[in-house]
């Protein structure tokens, strides 16, 4: 072959790989993800071969290059300005108002779309080629992050014109992450021992902060733009005609805008676009409403330093938000030692509840949000669900706000406050108090201990918890299974001055509770323990492949599981033919990697005959194991044997043969709310003997949720994601 016919192959390779992207982008792949790295390899092997063969916009580019050691900042051509807020639709009658003082023949005309809870990026197009991208930074210059943006495959490298493409077009829009794919994203750096993130817009600045292209590249990330910056050689009339063009480029744009002729239609429409959501990928932060024809924009220019001719429109009361007075924030001890600052504000009625209290999660939280006591806080229910501080109206300060510093010490037992190192070197957020004995902390094991989802020691909540640590009734739950009745029913609730006292009924009930929950099954009681990362569907896992919990503690079964993780990184690590070991092969590596391969052939068999199912990795195996062996974890194996304390596991179930041709079978599976017919427990040992996997969060691999009353966000969730929702009744029908 002559380097002519490379040049061929090359071409042909990346019209083939773009048609190959555009399938995989719209859901109907058409080869395995192997077969397509392979076409891949063998463009980057011609590209680096041939390097005057590498085009600016080819594939290859969307993998990533090299890392930088820093981002260039860059100066905006124009800057990237922010929008003024609009509340209620008197306050759109009165920007009208204004449009029309400075320019009375105005003919109303407008384009509606929705405000993307994204990262705001700037796209730069140098005759049909991508060449720049940028982050908004403080709107007047921003990051270079153009390698980090080509691996967006949203992302056009080139724009198809017709003709001549302009010189210079320069696009805006954002940056967003499906919620799905956080959740994905964050179970793969949590097994890393990295930082996870709260929500998808964290999660998608952090991930083009990124200075390894590489790592973005394996970030899902997507592009959606709704205006323009610079440009030289193309012009628009109208924001209709933009969103036309962006669509015939190949430009991602938002999917639903409507062109209104009157500000009151502009209102009701932003109504829909709400209403809507669900159809959007993206979280929206209410609407955008632009005057649609560009010779009017131009006339109204800034007004300041926002545009005139265009708005960001919110109702409160549309995203279920309301107003209210911080009044303090205390500081509360979690059940493994996190602290956590909790505002208290002046009660307020929002979605149905009173609320007075919510969690400001952690002083990063805080910080970002500058949130000071004293202030006046828009709230609103995350996920319909959880009270949560959205912002604070700046406006209303007086300057005598006081800021928030968290503790030095632990509030509630005195004593040192500390951060934990992630793997990666940085510091974890939350602030621990690591006493074993801190009194808030054995509250909430209590109350935790007794939970529904737990051992169900129904009158055991809050207040019960703390005031059995508070009168030196209980340390642990253990010694719950210690009180007498006369104990429970003299405990007092209220204050010194106030006494109200638990009575003789509770009491009963609470010791009633107690006895049952001596014999209930191994997975509560593997719950209720509080085992670093074992959640409810982990511990029914667990359960099932152990007779009972010293099985557990001394596990073979996890032990090998843990020792194949080891062996697998290890291989990896000392494999001759990676890329990482090129040029630095000793005879010690290879005789260790061959000695290594030689232990997983005879070990993967034994794990793959454990079958400890999909639910436990190697390191909730040893976080268990770890958990065991730790002085805690012997203290409560230790309080089993003295209680008397012998939770057997139910080895039957995990024995039944599946039935195939249940429509269970093979299906990922969550359960949430509470059914009539079984208790969670039961619902998942029926999945389970049809062959279903049954999981702790919804996520896009969910096939079912299964939804029983009182169902809270796992269901809104599922809405979202749209992954089948059956009821109790049509649970039981498809049983
Ligand atoms: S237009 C000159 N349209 O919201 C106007 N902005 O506060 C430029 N945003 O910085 C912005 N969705 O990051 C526009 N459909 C949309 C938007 C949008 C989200 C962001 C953008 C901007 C901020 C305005």
């Amino acid at each position: 072959m002559t380097p002519d016919l490379f040049r061929h192959q090359a071409e042909k390779l990346r019209v083939e790989i773009n048609r190959l992207n555009a399938l995989y982008r719209d859901g109907h792949p058409e080869i395995s993800d192997q077969q397509f790295d392979t076409l891949l390899k063998e463009l980057q092997d011609l590209e680096r071969e041939y390097p005057e063969l590498q085009s600016p916009d080819s594939p290859t580019l969307r993998v990533g290059g090299e890392p930088l050691k820093e981002f260039r900042r860059v100066k905006h051509i124009a800057p990237m300005l922010s929008l003024e807020k609009k509340e209620s639709p008197e306050e759109l009658e009165l920007f009208e108002k204004e449009v029309r003082r400075k320019i009375p023949n105005f003919k109303p005309e407008y384009i509606v779309e929705p405000k993307i809870d994204g990262v705001s990026i700037s796209v730069h197009y140098v005759d049909g080629v991508m060449t720049l991208g940028v982050t908004r930074g403080d709107g007047e210059a921003g990051d270079e992050i153009t390698a980090n943006l080509k691996t967006i495959p949203d992302i056009p490298l080139k724009l198809d014109f017709d003709g001549k493409p302009p010189r210079l077009l320069e696009i805006r829009g954002e940056a967003y992450m499906i919620e799905a794919d956080r959740i994905a994203m964050n179970e793969v750096i949590r097994a890393r021992g990295e930082k996870t993130f709260a929500n998808t817009r964290n999660a998608t600045a952090g991930s083009l902060k990124q200075l390894d292209p590489k790592i973005v590249a394996t970030r899902r990330l997507h592009a959606v733009f709704y205006s323009l910056g610079a440009m030289d050689g193309i012009s628009f009339a109208s924001h209709e005609e933009e969103f036309e063009t962006f669509a015939k480029l190949g430009i991602p744009t938002p999917k639903l805008w409507f062109k209104v002729e009157s500000i009151a239609a502009a209102e009701s429409k932003s109504r829909e676009l709400k209403e809507r959501e669900d159809e959007l990928p993206y979280e929206i932060d209410g609407s955008v409403i632009k005057i649609n024809d560009n010779e009017t924009c131009r006339k109204l220019g800034l007004k300041t330093n926002v545009p005139a001719y265009a708005v960001a429109y919110k109702r409160p009361d549309w995203f279920n938000e309301a107003t209210t007075k911080l009044k303090n924030i205390i500081v509360q001890v979690g059940r493994t030692g996190v602290l956590a600052p909790v505002a208290e504000v002046e009660t307020v009625f929002l979605d149905g509840t009173n609320i007075s209290r919510m969690t400001l999660h952690n002083a990063d939280e805080i910080k970002r949000k500058d949130i000071r006591i004293g202030d006046t806080v828009v709230i609103k229910r995350a996920g319909r669900v959880i009270p949560a501080v959205v912002r604070v109206v700046d406006d209303q300060r007086t300057g005598h706000e006081k800021i928030f510093h968290m503790p030095t010490k632990c509030p509630s037992c005195g004593g040192p406050v500390f951060q934990r190192k992630l793997s990666g070197g940085e510091n974890e957020v939350a602030l621990r108090c690591e006493n074993e004995e801190c009194p808030d902390q054995m509250a909430r094991w209590i109350e935790y201990f007794s939970s529904r989802g737990a051992l169900n020691i129904e009158g055991v909540g809050e207040i019960v918890a703390e005031a059995l640590v508070k009168g030196g009734l209980a340390k642990s739950p253990f010694d719950l299974f210690a009180l007498k009745l006369e104990q429970l029913a003299t405990l007092n609730l209220g204050t010194p001055e106030e006494p109200r006292v638990l009575g003789e009924k509770t009491g009963q009930k609470i010791l009633a509770a107690l006895e049952a929950a001596r014999t209930a099954p191994l997975g509560k009681w593997l719950y209720a323990l509080g085992i670093p990362s074992v959640g409810d569907s982990s511990a029914y896992a667990l359960a099932a492949a152990h007779a009972d919990i010293e099985a557990i503690a001394h596990s073979e079964k996890l032990a090998r599981l843990v020792e194949l993780a080891k062996l697998r990184d290890e291989k990896k690590a000392t494999n001759p033919r990676s890329r990482a070991n090129k040029g630095k092969m000793t005879a010690e590596l290879e005789s260790r990697f061959s000695e290594v391969s030689k232990k997983l052939d005879a070990l993967e068999p034994a794990v793959a005959n454990d079958a400890l199912g999909g639910e436990i990795g190697p390191s909730v195996a040893k976080d268990v194991l770890g958990f065991f062996a730790s002085p805690r974890g012997k203290q409560i194996l230790h309080a089993l044997k003295a209680n008397g304390l012998k939770p057997a596991g139910s080895p039957q179930i995990a024995a039944t043969v599946f039935d195939s041709s249940s429509p269970f079978a093979g299906k990922t599976v969550v359960i949430t709310g509470t059914m009539q017919k079984y208790s969670r427990e039961e619902a998942q040992a029926e999945l389970r003997k049809r062959g279903a996997k049954v999981t702790d969060s919804v996520s896009k691999n969910t096939d079912f949720v299964i939804c029983g009353a009182e169902a809270g966000s796992k269901l809104a969730k599922a809405q979202k994601l749209g992954v089948a929702i059956l009821d109790e009744a049509e649970f039981l029908r498809r049983l």
